[in-house]
């Protein structure tokens, strides 16, 4: 069998960008890489249930049950590498990685962001924050990449960017649907494959 790259998805919420991933596996637009695993650090999200309703194997790990961030990240470790993890993708993943665990997948881990960085990004960007501070600010075209992720948050090197208009009597919420139809739920994909099929070279 041809070989691919396994990858693994860490989710907090709703998991629509795990839903277009799970789609594009599908589909054949990831087809250097396969969906082995989705690990949330919220127990309930609905990410799960998209997760076993296309037969993927899940988990839930919490910081609060592992009783810190650096046992949260051990464990987040051994489960990433019993399934022999090539690709970690953060898809919605509301919580701050170490440098300890960055470093230990070292161009491995992507992540998907709400704008185009270095716009609206950083600690405290996250979600529909990222949309009230692009409206706030009065910018006219906002979109999402996907980066790498390093030690710094939002800091590593871009992969993919798409842009979006911001149009008159746009709320958060509408934004946010439209980055994510327009930006994110196809450049995260893309970038998937992309990073797996390089992932296979080495
Ligand atoms: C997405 O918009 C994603 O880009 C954003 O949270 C949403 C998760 O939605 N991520 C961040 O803000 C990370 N800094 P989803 O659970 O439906 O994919």
């Amino acid at each position: 069998m041809e070989r691919k790259a396994n990858i693994a998805i860490l989710v907090s919420g709703g998991g629509t960008n795990l839903q277009a991933l799970i789609d594009a596996e599908k589909s054949g637009i990831i087809h250097s890489g396969r969906i082995k695993l989705v690990i949330s650090n919220k127990a309930g999200a609905y990410a799960l249930e998209r997760a076993a309703n296309a037969g993927i194997s899940s988990l839930v790990i919490t910081k609060k049950e592992a009783g810190s961030q650096e046992a949260f990240e051990d464990k987040l470790i051994e489960a990433l590498e019993n399934a022999e993890t090539d690709l970690i993708i953060l898809a919605g993943f509301m919580s701050i990685l170490s440098e300890k665990f960055t470093s230990h997948f070292e161009k491995r881990i992507i992540n998907v962001h709400p704008s185009l960085i270095p716009s609206f990004c950083g600690e405290g960007f996250y979600g529909l924050r990222v949309h009230e501070a692009a409206l706030a600010k009065g910018v006219k075209v906002t979109g999402a990449t996907v980066h790498f992720v390093n030690e710094i948050p939002d800091g590593g090197e871009i992969i993919l960017q798409k842009a979006v208009e911001i149009q008159d009597g746009d709320t958060p919420e509408i934004l946010q649907k439209r980055v994510m139809e327009q930006a994110e739920w196809i450049i995260l994909p893309a970038a998937a494959e992309f990073v797996s099929s390089k992932l296979l070279l080495n």
